[in-house]
C-alpha cells in the first residue's frame, strides 16, 4: 500500500463505525443524495451509495489491489469506485446509466486529479463486453431479470480469458458453475471465476480424424 491509501484506510478505522460514511462524502465533496432522472430505465434500481463497512469488506476479502481494475455495474455518482481506487490504487471504471450521475462521477474523477478512474455512460448490460479489461466487478443491485442475466453471459465470456472476482451486495446466491464461492455474510458475497478448461482428448481425436482425412 501507498503511504495515501494507509493514511486513508487508517482515518476511516479511526472513526466510529456509524460516523465513516459521512466522513467520506464529507472528504468526497458528495453533498446529500442525488434525484433520479427520467433516464433510469424501468425495472433498474435507483441510486443508493454503498456503505463503506461494506467497501472495506469488500476490497479485504476479494483482496484489490494495484494490479486490479475494479468495474462498479451502476455506479452513481461514483463513490463506491472513488473509495475503491484511493484505497488500493487499482484502476476504477464506473458503468452508469443516468446522464446527471455520470457528469457527477466525472467530476468527482476531475476534482480527485485520478487518471486511472473513468466513467462509462450507458446500460450495463449492453457495455460490459466493451470492458474485458476489468480484473473485479462490483454489483449492488443495480438490476434484476434479463438485464442481470446479460451482464452475467458477459462475465463469463471475460472469465474465459482470465480469472475475475465478482462481488454483489444485497443480492441472493449466485448458483453458476464457473464462479466459486470466496466470502458470505449477510450483505455481501464474492466469487472467483473457475480456470475453464479445454478436453484435449477430444481435440485430439478431432485432429487425428482431420489427418487422416488428408492423408486419404
Ligand atoms: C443501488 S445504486 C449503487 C450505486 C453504487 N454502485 C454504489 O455502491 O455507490 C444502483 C445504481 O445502478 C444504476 N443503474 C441501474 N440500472 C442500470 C443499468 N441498466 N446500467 C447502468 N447503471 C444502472 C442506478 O442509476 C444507480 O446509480
Amino acid at each position: 500500500m501507498r503511504p495515501g491509501e494507509l493514511v486513508l484506510r487508517a482515518s476511516l478505522e479511526a472513526l466510529p463505525r456509524g460516523a465513516r460514511d459521512e466522513w467520506l462524502d464529507s472528504l468526497l465533496g458528495l453533498k446529500g443524495l442525488p434525484a433520479d432522472g427520467t433516464d433510469l430505465p424501468r425495472g433498474c434500481v435507483p441510486y443508493l451509495p454503498c456503505p463503506v463497512e461494506v467497501l472495506l469488506r469488500a476490497v479485504d476479502r476479494a483482496e484489490i489491489t494495484s494490479e486490479d481494475v475494479f468495474v462498479d455495474v451502476g455506479s452513481g455518482v461514483g463513490r463506491a469506485a472513488a473509495l475503491v481506487h484511493l484505497l488500493t490504487g487499482a484502476g476504477a471504471v464506473g458503468v452508469e446509466v443516468q446522464q446527471e450521475l455520470v457528469r457527477q462521477s466525472r467530476e468527482l474523477a476531475a476534482a480527485l486529479e485520478a487518471p486511472r478512474f473513468a466513467t462509462v455512460a450507458g446500460d450495463a448490460a449492453e457495455l460490459l463486453r466493451f470492458l474485458p479489461t476489468g480484473t473485479v466487478f462490483f454489483l449492488y443491485c443495480p438490476f434484476s431479470g434479463a438485464r442481470l442475466e446479460r451482464v452475467f453471459e458477459h462475465l463469463e465470456d471475460i472469465a474465459r480469458t482470465r480469472t475475475i472476482r465478482v462481488c454483489c451486495v444485497q443480492m441472493p446466491a449466485l448458483a453458476r458453475p464457473w464462479l466459486e464461492p470466496l466470502w458470505e455474510d449477510e450483505e455481501l458475497s464474492i466469487y472467483r471465476s473457475r480456470a475453464f478448461t479445454v478436453d484435449l482428448r477430444s481435440d485430439a481425436v478431432e485432429v487425428r480424424s482431420l489427418l487422416a482425412q488428408h492423408r486419404k
